[in-house]
């Protein structure tokens, strides 16, 4: 079941279009930022923490530098462009076989289904309301077919092909979620649960690690939960999911044995991330533990990464991309009483990022 041959062509232009944006030009930007005089001493600055203002401030020099590139100007251009028109290509493409991929969308199971708890008054946090996240028009939840748009649209022929944000062109999204998985301390996890799930694609791959556990997510978008059950009836993975918010979830409390936290924290302003770190805390057994992946901090990287990422709250619909860059996640986990924190990256070029700590 796929999308048609004129959606698959625009995808894969994009794919490649990305992907050479993201190589050559990013690496000739990147050679231009290394040439300028001012490149010394922006890679001294960041490699210290600093205040909000402090970071802003070195964020917004930096950028005046890299943005001198002629290649930097064109690498945006046409990231803006991929991220933009992938949506029209993939769904464009899934309309014109609506009739087809409507006969296999995912539906809501029947009211009392124990695998998926919907909320249908559920408030959605300011901060969440109306965002058209990674510009998907009308956000995640504002497309029926999203799962085909996904799956037979974007994810093969542009996503998969890394080359944005902190994804390289060639990184393994699959692997990285596994390699992040490796970095619970404990073989035997039994409880596992995920704030923030989406589609419950990194719950199921827990499940090679930790073939006895129970597998909980949660997630304030219905669709992406209605999605996530109808991948665990693929997969034959069994999973519960809960539609709620991850500050204030229905676990109780020292329930589970660990939480797994993929690609949450920067969709987060910082004071919801922390509520959301006090609410693992809460729900976590004593010596259970948290493995939190999410793009570095821009004390973890140098001046011209830190540029790319904190482009992307203002050009991919990432309202708190910059926030999440200066916030501490590691620090303030030790501020609410988890133990063993360690924060480090699993590849060279720092993503995926690793946070991670336990309960005492
Ligand atoms: C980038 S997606 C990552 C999904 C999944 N963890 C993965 O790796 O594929 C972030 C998810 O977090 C969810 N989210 C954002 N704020 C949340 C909150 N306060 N509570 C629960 N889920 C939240 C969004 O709805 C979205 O599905």
């Amino acid at each position: 079941m796929n999308v048609d041959q004129r959606a698959r062509a625009g995808l894969q232009f994009l794919g490649s279009l990305q992907v050479f944006s993201s190589t050559e030009l990013q690496q000739q930007a990147e050679e231009d930022f290394a040439e300028s005089d001012e490149a010394p001493g922006l890679t001294q600055e960041f490699q210290t923490d600093a205040d909000r203002d402090a970071w802003l401030e070195r964020l917004a020099q930096a950028r005046e530098v890299v943005e001198r590139s002629p290649a930097f100007r064109f690498n945006r251009l046409y990231q803006r462009y991929v991220a933009e028109e992938n949506w029209v290509r993939a769904i464009t493409g899934v309309e014109r076989r609506r009739e087809m991929f409507a006969k296999v969308a995912p539906t809501p199971p029947p009211k009392g289904d124990p695998r998926l708890h919907l909320n249908p008054d559920l408030e959605m946090p300011e901060y969440y309301q109306g965002v058209e996240w990674h510009l998907q028009p009308g956000g995640l939840d504002g497309y029926d077919l999203s799962a085909a748009m996904a799956f037979s649209g974007f994810i093969p022929y542009v996503f998969a092909r890394g080359g944005f944000a902190a994804v390289a062109v060639g990184d393994n999204l699959l692997q990285q979620r596994r390699d992040v998985i490796q970095q619970f301390r404990s073989d035997s996890l039994k409880r596992i649960y995920d704030p923030g799930c989406g589609g419950s694609g990194t719950l199921g791959l827990c499940r090679e690690r930790f073939p006895e556990a129970e597998l909980i997510g949660g997630d304030l978008s219905a669709q992406v939960l209605i999605n996530g059950l109808k991948f665990s009836d693929k997969t034959g993975i069994p999973v519960e999911l809960w539609q709620e918010d991850a500050r204030h979830t229905a676990q109780a409390d020292g329930s589970v044995d660990g939480v797994i936290s993929y690609a949450l924290h920067h969709e987060l302003p910082p004071e919801v991330s922390f509520d959301v770190l006090k609410e693992m805390f809460r729900i976590l057994e004593p010596g259970g533990e948290m493995v939190i992946s999410d793009p570095p901090p821009f004390r973890a990287v140098g001046p011209f990464q830190a540029v790319m990422l904190d482009w992307e709250t203002e050009n991919r619909s990432e309202p708190y991309f910059t926030e999440a860059g200066i916030f501490n996640l590691a620090q303030a986990m030790s501020e609410i009483g988890f133990v063993d924190v360690e924060e480090y990256p699993l590849q060279e070029t720092c993503y995926p990022w690793v946070t991670r700590g336990r309960k005492p």
